[in-house]
């Protein structure tokens, strides 16, 4: 009863901020991202009577408690009620990059252990159901990793959930030319986590409304966007979903500032190489690091300029993915 899975990670394109049922991870604004071929998470689940606890390891540490070890046995816990099993699992997991940094960690590393979990407990699950489980403990943009390429989380309408998951806008090879550089500039983990921050938003933000009306407009203009290759609209729709969702952020009581001093350096970076004609826009997440949506040919020139910028600590060029498979090579 072991399996193993490789997911990738997804950026958000039109961000999810707010949940509208907490226990089902149900968001109250539909969402677009781009599934990443270079940031995964590699998952391995045995489930087996010889252990006498759920046991996580992650990059290399046994997790002892906290929320993201509690999320994921309540993850197992959805897995062995789905499957009808009762046994105990250990679990292994490594991310190719920082976790929790606001790098969608999460996302991909529930979509992988929502497939080998399944698959190790002897289920098969189609993308749907696939989709529909992995937003279930914790990160909701699990839901989207689920599928490759272009992909869009529906909002759905249902109290029990069942008409909201991600379905793909377009394969990866729709647009083959775009990139994503996703910079690192802190591996600091954030003090808040998106769970929390999302939810104290929703209370307390005066903006939150105009962000769920804002988010509703882009979405439209994204999904128009990605199907026509449409550089200029997806990149201007991005950028303005994500400052409007920063909005919400820094508004939040007590403040949500995500952004350290290199997040502001890129971002005026990103605008003045626009005004003298190199078209790259930026999107970042509930974490300081900032992704530049760029194409093929301008990535020598990106990469040159952001290496010159003292706080980018790395540099990860990314086109688009595909979705969560199976291997063989299992981490235990
Ligand atoms: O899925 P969560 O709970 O990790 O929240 C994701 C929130 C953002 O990354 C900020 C936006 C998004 O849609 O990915």
């Amino acid at each position: 009863m072991k399996a193993t899975a490789i997911a990738n990670a997804n950026i958000a394109l039109i961000k999810y901020w707010g949940k509208r049922d907490e226990k089902l991870i149900l968001p109250n604004n539909g969402s677009v991202s781009l599934t990443l071929d270079k940031l995964n998470t590699i998952t391995t689940v045995e489930f087996d009577k010889k252990y006498d606890k759920d046991i996580l390891i992650l990059d290399d540490q046994e997790l002892k408690e906290g929320e993201e070890l509690e999320k994921a046995i309540k993850h197992l816990d959805l897995i062995r009620e789905i499957s009808g099993i009762k046994e105990l699992a250990k679990v292994v997991s490594k991310n190719n990059f920082p976790t929790a940094a606001g790098l969608a960690s999460s996302a991909s590393g529930f979509t992988a252990l929502s497939l080998a979990g399944t698959k190790a407990a002897g289920k098969d699950l189609d993308q749907k159901e696939l989709s529909i489980l992995a937003r279930r403990s914790g990160s909701g943009s699990a839901a989207r990793s689920c599928v490759g390429g272009f992909v869009e989380w529906l909002k759905g309408g249902k109290e029990d959930g069942t008409d909201s998951y991600a379905v793909q806008i377009a394969p990866p090879n729709h647009w083959p030319e775009l990139r994503m550089l996703t910079t690192i500039v802190s591996t600091v983990k954030k003090k808040v986590s998106s769970t929390a921050g999302m939810d104290l938003t929703v209370k307390t933000s005066p903006m939150y409304k105009a962000w769920l009306a804002a988010a509703a407009e882009d979405l439209e203009k994204m999904r128009k966007g990605v199907l026509n290759k449409d550089f200029k609209s997806v990149g201007k729709t991005a950028e303005s979903n994500c400052l409007n969702m920063h909005a919400t952020m820094i508004t939040t009581h007590p403040s949500l500032i995500y952004w350290m001093p290199t997040t502001l350096e890129i971002i005026h970076s990103v605008l003045s190489w626009r005004d003298q004609g190199l078209e790259c826009y930026f999107t970042i997440d509930a974490g300081p690091q900032v992704k530049i949506i760029c194409l093929e040919k301008d990535v020598p020139e990106l990469e040159k300029k952001l290496k010159n910028i003292k706080g980018v600590k790395k540099i990860i060029i990314c086109k688009p993915g595909g979705g969560p498979r199976l291997t063989d090579n299992h981490l235990f």
